[in-house]
């Protein structure tokens, strides 16, 4: 298994605030990604770089990932992660329910894709691994599914690599959702997965951490990359209540999240055949049981699966 720790997979690197500004380079982007948007706006030479994709481990601050595994009822977490959580379901309970409900829609979702044929997954923003983790879902399914699991976060590339990764089957790979040129071109990702043949790209629950425009920026370039066939799998918070969503977003100090409409997210989705029953709460993606699920809420997570078709 191939993990470069410190340096962005891939030959991109993260520019830093004294990265060339204007002409379409963007600070925090990687390198690979400015060089191509550098090159569009005429820029020639190379982005001056620095650092990785990865954030810096501070045991002291919330932190996304170790946050929610506090609330699926995980371990490694901290005091921080704990207050955050004690704090964000204070003000909303539900939200440990979402959580939840999000991690058993991806299980159905690769389930889905596992028996329409296609084997290979990238879930970019993986989390800590958890129960329902998609190669567990996956290998119901088949036993020759392969998993790239991509984080920005060390600890979860870190517990990733010691108890997941298998040669052959599970990789862990740093990288940055805003950066999808250098997930897709990182050697620990191409090692596994294929990506001139379908594959199922996952990004669930992180595209809250960045603005709608961005969110469709990164799903555009992740679309264009994909060879027909290739699923979309993804889940995103909505907000119906705007002083819940006030208070919720001031209460969650791990990162900055951001509200996208309901409009906003089917965008995400633009060009791909949606699976049935189409864009909706992830309780509701193909529930077990629908006598369980219960009414509309103020708060709560869409979530979705597309396929990209074939070429006309
Ligand atoms: C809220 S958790 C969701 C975990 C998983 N996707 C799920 O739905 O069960 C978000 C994860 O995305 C990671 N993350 C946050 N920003 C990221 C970025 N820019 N690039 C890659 N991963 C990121 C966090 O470290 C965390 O593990």
């Amino acid at each position: 298994m191939h993990i470069t720790l410190g340096r962005c997979p891939g030959r991109g690197r993260i520019a830093g605030p004294g990265a060339v500004r204007g002409g379409g380079l963007r600070p925090g982007a990687c390198d690979a990604c400015n060089r191509s948007r550098g090159r569009a706006a005429g820029f020639a030479g190379n982005v001056p770089v620095v650092s990785s994709p990865l954030v810096p481990f501070d045991a002291g601050r919330p932190n996304v990932a170790r946050g929610y595994d506090y609330v699926l009822g995980g371990k490694d977490n901290f005091a921080a992660d704990r207050d955050l959580y004690a704090e964000v379901l204070r003000i909303y309970p539900l939200a440990a329910a979402l959580v939840r409900e999000n991690r058993e829609f991806q299980a159905r979702a690769v389930d889905l894709v596992a028996r329409s044929g296609v084997r290979q997954f990238i879930k970019v923003g993986s989390g800590l691994p958890k129960t329902l983790n998609t190669h567990e879902a996956a290998g119901r399914v088949s036993t020759d599914a392969k998993v790239a699991y991509v984080d920005n976060d060390p600890v979860v590339i870190s517990h990733v690599t010691a108890l997941l990764a298998q040669p052959g089957s599970i990789a862990a790979v740093p990288g940055d959702m805003r950066c999808p040129a250098a997930i897709l071109a990182s050697p620990a990702l191409t090692e596994l997965i294929d990506t001139s043949a379908p594959f199922c790209l996952l990004l669930t629950m992180i595209l809250d951490l960045v603005e709608p425009a961005e969110a469709t920026r990164i799903v555009d370039e992740f679309r264009r990359a994909m060879p027909s066939g290739s699923f979309f799998v993804a889940s995103v918070s909505v907000n119906n209540d705007g002083d819940l969503a006030e208070r919720m977003l001031k209460a969650y100090t791990a990162a900055t999240m951001h509200l996208h409409s309901r409009e906003q997210i089917a965008s995400y989705f633009a060009g791909l055949e949606l699976a049935e029953p189409g864009l909706t709460e992830a309780r509701r993606w193909r529930p077990p049981d629908r006598e369980q699920v219960t009414g509309d809420r103020p708060a709560d997570v869409l979530a979705g699966v597309g396929r990209k078709p074939a070429r006309g």
